[in-house]
C-alpha cells in the first residue's frame, strides 16, 4: 500500500529517496512522485505520474543534486489512478508540499467547513490536508497550522511536510499510519517502512500517534500536538538487507517459496534455548488463564489462523475462534468472559487488525501479536508478541510468512499442552527436509500446471485441516493468476456449488486426513463424473495409483506446512504462463493500511 520516503541531510536526496521506494515497491502501489530541493531556484520542485518508481526515475534523471525532499508511492482510495492525484500534492499557492498515507474519513465535511472556495486540482483526500495546513497558516504561524489541521482530521494518517518559505525544515505527523524516523551519519529518513532507511540509517524510532516532529538540519524535535517536547528514543537498526537480490530466481515469489524449509530451522532456533522451548511464560501463563482463544487476522494470515485454530485445539483441547479482522472490530460476537485475543499479521500493520485492537483494548483484555515485523504497530500495541523470523517477504503473495505463522503457532499449542508426547524438534527437523525434498523437484509443477490450469475456475477441495489449507491455495491462486478459485469443504460441494463444474474445471483435492481421505475421494469422483479435471495432493500414507502430487509423511500437525508447498507452485506457474506480474499483481497491496 501507500509508501513514504523523505531526507533531509548532506548525501544525494534524490537517491535515497529513490532507493527507497524501489524497497517499498513490494508493498503495491500505482503511481511514484518525489518533491526535490532545488538549490538553484530554492525551491522544492514537484515530480509524479501514474506509474511505477522506475517510469519516476526516469523523469527525474536530469534533476540536479538535491539534499532534501520527499517521495511517495501511491495506492489509489480516492480518485483514479492518474498524475493529478498522485502524491506529493501541493497548496495552491505552492508554499506547502505533503505526502500522506492513510484514509481522511472526514475530508468532505472539512472541505464543506473550510475550503468552499478551494478549487481542488485532484480527487484525493489529502490534497484537503495540504489546503487546510495552508487555511490556517495565513492566520497563524506555520507549526500551529499544522496542528490545527491535524486536530481536525478523522482517520488516520502518515505524513510529511514541506514549507517553501522555510526550506530547511521538514515536518512529519502520524496517527494509525505507520511512520518512523531513521537517524544516519548526520541526516535523517523518514519512511513509512523501516526497510525504505535500511543500509543509511543506523537508529530509528518509530513515532507514536498524534505526534509530529519537526527535522532541520541536525536538529530533530518531537512534540505533541500540544506542542509540548516529548523525549526521543532511538533504537539500533540492526535489519539484515535479506532484499539485495532475487538470488538465482526470477522472482521474489519463488525465492521466498524456496526459503521454507530454512525458516522451519530458523523458527525452531529461536524458540529453543538449552533445548527446551522458550516461549515466554508470561504468554503461556495468559491463554491458560483465558477460557477461549480467539484468533483475528486477514487473508493468508487468516487461514494461517484457521490451521492454528485446528491444531490448539486439538493439541489443547481449548476452544478458538477465528475471526476476519474487518468484521470483528464493529460486528464482535458474544465474547466469552475470560478471552485471550491473537492478532496474526505479517506485516502488523494491518488497518482492520489495528482497529480491532484499538477495541480489544477497551475491554481490558490481554492480546498477542504473531508477526514478522516486530518494530510494526501491532508488535508495539499488543501485550505480547511472537515472532516468525520469515525474513521479509517482498512479493505482494504471502507464502514463507503462512508457514511461518502456522510453524510458530503450533510451537505455541505445544508449549500449552504442556505435554511432551511428541518429540517437536525432531518433527521440524523432518518436517524441514521433507519440505526440501519436495522443493528440490519444483519445476515438475509446472508441468502440471500447464495441463490443469487452462480454464478461468478452479476448486480446490478437502476436509478439516486441508479444507483450510484449500482456502489459502485457492486464494494464492487467484490472487496472482486471476484464475477465480474457490477453496471448499469438499462435502459441501454437493450443496449447490456443484452446478458449476463443467467440462475441464480443474478440482484438486488435498488429502492428508484417514479419517475422512475416502470421503473426499468419493466428493471427487462426484465432480469427475460431471466432467472435471480432477487432481490429488495425497501423502506418503494416503496415497492411490494415479495420484498427482504425493508428499512424504511429516508429522499431523505440521502436515499443512508441505500440504500447501505445491498449491503455491501452481499458483506462481500458472502466473508464470499468463505472463502476469507476480510479484506485484494488480489491484493488491502488501500492507493493507486502510480500513
Ligand atoms: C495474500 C496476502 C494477504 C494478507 C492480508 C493480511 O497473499 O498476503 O491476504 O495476508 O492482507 O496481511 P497481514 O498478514 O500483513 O496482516
Amino acid at each position: 500500500m501507500c509508501g513514504i520516503v523523505g531526507y533531509t541531510g548532506k548525501r544525494d536526496a534524490k537517491e535515497i529517496i529513490l532507493n527507497g521506494l524501489y524497497r517499498l515497491e513490494y508493498r503495491g502501489y500505482d503511481s511514484a512522485g518525489i518533491s526535490l530541493y532545488n538549490q538553484q531556484t530554492k525551491r522544492y520542485e514537484l515530480y509524479k505520474d501514474a506509474g511505477r518508481v522506475d517510469h519516476l526515475a526516469r523523469i527525474v534523471e536530469d534533476v540536479p543534486y538535491s539534499n532534501s525532499g520527499i517521495g511517495h508511492t501511491r495506492w489509489a482510495t480516492h480518485g483514479k489512478v492518474n498524475q493529478l492525484n498522485a502524491h506529493p500534492h501541493m497548496s495552491k499557492n505552492n508554499r506547502f508540499t505533503i505526502v500522506h498515507n492513510g484514509v481522511i474519513e472526514n475530508y468532505k465535511n472539512l472541505r464543506d467547513t473550510y475550503l468552499q472556495d478551494h478549487r481542488f486540482s485532484s480527487e484525493t483526500d489529502t490534497e484537503v490536508i495540504v489546503a487546510l495546513i495552508d487555511y490556517f497558516s495565513h492566520t497563524m504561524p506555520v507549526k500551529e497550522a499544522i496542528t490545527t489541521t491535524l486536530k481536525r482530521l478523522q482517520g488516520s494518517y502518515a505524513l510529511l511536510i514541506l514549507d517553501q518559505e522555510e526550506p530547511s525544515k521538514m515536518y512529519a505527523a502520524k496517527h494509525k499510519s505507520p511512520l518512523l524516523i531513521g537517524r544516519g551519519k548526520d541526516d535523517y529518513v523518514v519512511a513509512s517502512d523501516l526497510m525504505a532507511m535500511v543500509g543509511v540509517c543506523d537508529a530509528f524510532i518509530a513515532l507514536e500517534d498524534e505526534t509530529f516532529v519537526v527535522i532541520e538540519a541536525q536538529k530533530i524535535i518531537l512534540y505533541n500536538l500540544d506542542h509540548q517536547p516529548q523525549s526521543l528514543q532511538f533504537q539500533t537498526l540492526d535489519y539484515t538487507d535479506e532484499l539485495a537480490d532475487k538470488g538465482a530466481h526470477p522472482h521474489y515469489m519463488i525465492k521466498e517459496i524456496m526459503e521454507q524449509p530454512i525458516i522451519i530451522r530458523r523458527i525452531l532456533e529461536k524458540y529453543f534455548s538449552e533445548e527446551k522451548l522458550a516461549l515466554d511464560p508470561a504468554l503461556i501463563k495468559e491463554i491458560k488463564a483465558s477460557e477461549r482463544i480467539y484468533i483475528l487476522a486477514a487473508g493468508t494470515s487468516m487461514h494461517a489462523g484457521y490451521v492454528a485454530k485446528t491444531m490448539i485445539e486439538t493439541i489443547v483441547r481449548m476452544p478458538v475462534e477465528v475471526h476476519i479482522a474487518s468484521e470483528f472490530a464493529y460486528h464482535p460476537p458474544v465474547l466469552s468472559k475470560k478471552p485471550f485475543f491473537m492478532l496474526i499479521s505479517q506485516s502488523g500493520e494491518t488497518a482492520d487488525l489495528v482497529a480491532c485492537l484499538k477495541k480489544i483494548k477497551a475491554l481490558n483484555a490481554k492480546t498477542c501479536t504473531v508477526t514478522n515485523v516486530k518494530t510494526s504497530t501491532l508488535a508495539r500495541e499488543a501485550d505480547f508478541t511472537l515472532e516468525i523470523y520469515a525474513g521479509p517477504e517482498i512479493a505482494v503473495a504471502s507464502t514463507k510468512a503462512y508457514t511461518a505463522q502456522i510453524a510458530v503457532l503450533v510451537l505455541l499449542a505445544y508449549a500449552l499442552s504442556g505435554k511432551e508426547t511428541w518429540d517437536i524438534r525432531y518433527e521440524y527437523s523432518k518436517l524441514s527436509q521433507a519440505m526440501e525434498s519436495f522443493l528440490e523437484h519444483y519445476e515438475e509443477m509446472h508441468q502440471i500446471t500447464k495441463q490443469t490450469f487452462t480454464k478461468f475456475h478452479a476448486f480446490y477441495i478437502g476436509r478439516g485441516v486441508d479444507y483450510y489449507v484449500g482456502l489459502e491455495a485457492a486464494l494464492k491462486l487467484k490472487e496472482i493468476s486471476y484464475i477465480h478459485t474457490e477453496g471448499y469443504a469438499a462435502g459441501e460441494l454437493k450443496h449447490g456449488t456443484i452446478a458449476l463444474i463443467e467440462d475441464q474445471t480443474p478440482v484438486i483435492a488435498l488429502i492428508t486426513t484417514k479419517e475422512v481421505a475416502l470421503n473426499t475421494r468419493s466428493n471427487l469422483h462426484e465432480v469427475a463424473s460431471r466432467g472435471a479435471n480432477t487432481l490429488t495432493i495425497v501423502t506418503e500414507s494416503l496415497k492411490e495409483v494415479g495420484d498427482t502430487v504425493v508428499l512424504p509423511d511429516v508429522h499431523p500437525y505440521l502436515t499443512p506446512i508441505l500440504t500447501v508447498l505445491p498449491t503455491q507452485l501452481f499458483a506462481y506457474y500458472a502466473a508464470l504462463e499468463r505472463g502476469l506480474d507476480i510479484d506485484k499483481p494488480r489491484n493488491l497491496a502488501k500492507s493493507v493500511t486502510v480500513e
